[in-house]
């Protein structure tokens, strides 16, 4: 049996003649730049998040840096992050001229450490970027408890996080992007909520932000006169067939993140008690989306190898933290520097997760993982 790490075809293919229709129609009415479809798909996300403002950007990576320039973040300030991230995080940091400032994660989340936090604040820092990581959200509430303390902002990097909540208080829940002071998605095809390329959002509760982030992504420019621009802008529009997209597949996302949780709940239920398997672990206090579903195993390099010859396409994501990449050498980390992040990376494995798996092909999966780890330790005995 074939099974794919991600299933990119098939809502497209479902959706197809719809899609069609609306870029044909975008074609049609040549409402490209900034069109109709871009406000309406802002006002629609927007309010599915529970968030007042929403900003069409060009990707995830610039939601991330233009929604630090809006905070006024750029030379000589810090900004910390987690160490174990997707790159972007941190780049969008390395845009603004600011320094990325490493925080080690925790063990059972993978999330920033919020324990770790305090330490790593200084006069300098100016932002928090709070990543929620493979789906499931990140510690806000402490996150948020220490950014106002000492008084600095908090950004959610909500790329993989698109619909995962956070309960507020007793069956209270709120969607993630719209917690913190800024919120920002990816649009990426391969995410939970995709486009047919580049695309990403913020989401802000602040009419100011706001309003700094619409001439932010748009050279500058201010109101309806095309030639006045008062602030140094990007070229970083979100497009309306994007947008046409985006629309048509919003209303599915709560049913495609539903499949995404019954299948890793399937998955840990077959997983949980193989010995040198852990199955991510999930906070009582949130609905993680599963972008990712990730295990620690042990013999991590030979499990992934004999699980892509039985067929099934698992991968090793960010097999190097941050503080170990080549881009950021400059920043003086070394090896050792953050162990969790370091020992997750070793031994993280990710198996099959999209909203289009079936049960049966959750089951070859956790079966074909149940044989490999059984021969690998019989074998392991036997050199003993
Ligand atoms: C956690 C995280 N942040 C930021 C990004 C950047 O998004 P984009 O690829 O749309 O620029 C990604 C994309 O994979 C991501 O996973």
């Amino acid at each position: 049996m074939q099974v794919n790490f991600v299933d990119v075809k098939s809502q497209n293919r479902i959706l197809k003649p719809k899609l069609l229709k609306r870029f044909g129609d975008v074609i049609d009415s040549c409402d490209f730049i900034l069109g109709e479809d871009v406000r309406c798909f802002e006002n629609e996300f927007a309010e599915y998040c529970g968030a007042k403002f929403a900003v069409g950007v060009n990707s995830g990576t610039d939601a991330l840096f233009l929604a630090l320039l809006s905070l006024g973040i750029g030379r000589g300030d810090e900004v910390i992050c987690p160490v174990y991230t997707y790159i972007a995080t941190a780049l969008s940091i390395s845009y603004t001229g600011a320094k990325p400032v490493f925080v080690d994660i925790d063990e059972r989340t993978f999330n920033l450490n919020a324990d770790k936090l305090e330490s790593k604040i200084n006069k300098s820092t100016k932002a928090i970027i709070a990543v929620h990581l493979f789906g499931q959200p990140a510690n806000l509430e402490k996150i948020m408890d220490v950014a106002k303390r000492h008084k600095i902002k908090v950004i959610e990097d909500a790329a993989q996080a698109h619909g995962a909540l956070i309960e507020k208080s007793t069956n209270r829940w709120r969607r993630v992007g719209a917690i913190a002071d800024l919120g920002c998605f990816s649009f990426y095809p391969t995410k939970n909520l995709s486009g047919c390329g580049d695309g990403g959002i913020i989401l802000t509760n602040e009419k100011k932000i706001y309003e700094k982030l619409l001439m932010l992504r748009d050279q500058g420019r201010k109101g309806n006169h095309r030639y006045l621009h008062y602030i140094m802008g990007y070229n970083a529009r979100l497009d309306s067939l994007q947008a046409a997209m985006l629309r048509e597949k919003l209303p599915y996302l709560e049913e495609s993140n539903k499949q995404r949780q019954k299948s890793a709940k399937l998955y840990s239920e077959l997983l949980e008690t193989i010995p040198g398997v852990v199955v991510p672990y999930v906070d009582k206090s949130v609905k993680h989306v599963f972008h990712i579903y990730a295990l620690l195993i042990r013999e991590r390099d030979q499990v992934h190898k004999k699980l892509i010859d039985k067929g099934i396409k698992t991968a090793i994501i960010y097999h190097l933290p941050l503080h170990l990449q080549k881009t950021y050498k400059n920043l003086k980390y070394k090896k050792g520097d953050f162990p969790v992040a370091e020992k997750i990376a070793k031994n993280i494995l990710c198996l099959p997760m999209h909203a289009f798996l079936t049960n049966k092909q959750v089951r070859y999966v956790a079966e074909s993982l149940n044989g490999i780890m059984g021969i690998i330790s019989v074998q392991k005995r036997k050199k003993q």
